[in-house]
């Protein structure tokens, strides 16, 4: 294989004529602001060398890469018990469809669709004023990328609750069904305020990087979850982590993966590399563009799908 940087480097060029394609999300209006032409990459090895490329120093709104981390945080706390109130089966559906959940009696079909990361988020609640369910989990995510810079986007946070009339709708759909304990307006200013983390790819491989590394971080050597754990984090994220495009993902990358309406995706190379990629352009079903073709080759040019080179 060849050196990773350049590697990188031979994305970038392959990616620069595109730069700008796809269309960034419009339905939360602070998002609709962002700049397409933009694209970052940095693939973090779990020997702690971090390769960079492009915009991989910016600051971008993760969305619902935060759902890996409100699921890790909610896994802490009650452990399987968690998967009475949401599945694990992929969903064939949209990010924010909410069809399936009449079907399925208010129990959401997995924990990265919002539906989904909405339970979870009411489960993370348990105990703590909203506020503080803010703070733990902000200061969850710098303990994983250790880095204490990372904010949440208070503006972005805004935006989304003034116009996120769907996520209002799905809450209150699964609270009718008893699968939300907490006052619909609370969980949806947790939800709100956790898509909003500002993250740049640097930081976000550093935070991946445990599930890379069968649940503990190298660099700093924190504990986060057992082998175990950080595993099933893992198949989850393959199965679902991309929406109706979750098979087309496992397809084309071969990589557990989990996407963002920001544009950004973390992937995770299991034993090898937590790697994060950032372009706002997204497909027809939500997922970065550019960022899924960069993961492409990268795993083309690396050989590091699951399912072999
Ligand atoms: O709840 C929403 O609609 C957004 N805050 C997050 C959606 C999202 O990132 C879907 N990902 N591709």
């Amino acid at each position: 294989m060849a050196d990773l940087q350049d590697i990188l480097y031979s994305i970038y060029r392959e990616i620069q004529p595109r730069i700008g394609e796809g269309k960034v999300a419009d339905y939360i209006p602070e998002l609709a602001k962002v700049d397409p032409r933009q694209f970052g990459m940095a693939v973090l090895t779990v020997d702690g060398k971090i390769y960079c490329v492009g915009d991989a120093d910016v600051a971008f709104s993760i969305q619902s890469i935060s759902k890996v981390f409100t699921l890790t945080l909610a896994l802490g706390k009650i452990g399987e018990g968690l998967w009475k109130r949401v599945g694990r089966e992929p969903s064939g559906s949209a990010f924010n469809s909410i069809v399936q959940l009449e079907h399925e009696a208010g129990i959401p079909r997995n924990p990265f669709i919002n539906a989904g990361a909405i339970a979870v988020t009411d489960v993370v609640m348990a105990g703590h004023e909203p506020r503080e369910a803010i703070g733990e989990l902000l200061r969850f995510v710098r303990y994983l990328a250790d880095d204490e810079s990372v904010t949440i986007d208070q503006t972005i946070a805004r935006s989304e609750t003034a116009t996120g009339f769907r996520n209002f709708a799905l809450a209150n759909f699964m609270k009718s069904y008893r699968n939300i304990q907490h006052p619909v307006d609370h969980v949806l200013g947790v939800y709100f305020h956790q898509c909003a983390l500002s993250m740049s790819c640097e930081q976000l491989a550093h935070a991946g990087l445990f599930l890379a590394a069968r649940g503990s971080n190298p660099l700093t050597g924190h504990s986060v979850v057992s082998p175990k754990r950080a595993r099933r984090i893992n198949a989850l994220m393959l199965m679902c982590g991309h929406y109706d495009g979750s098979g087309d993902f496992a397809y084309n990358v071969g990589l557990p993966g989990k996407s963002g309406v920001g544009g950004g995706i973390l992937a995770v190379a299991p034993g090898i590399a937590s790697i994060a990629v950032w372009s706002p352009g997204l497909n027809k079903v939500g997922n970065s563009l550019l960022g899924s073709v960069a993961l492409e080759l990268l795993a083309a040019r690396t050989g590091w799908s699951i399912f072999g080179d």
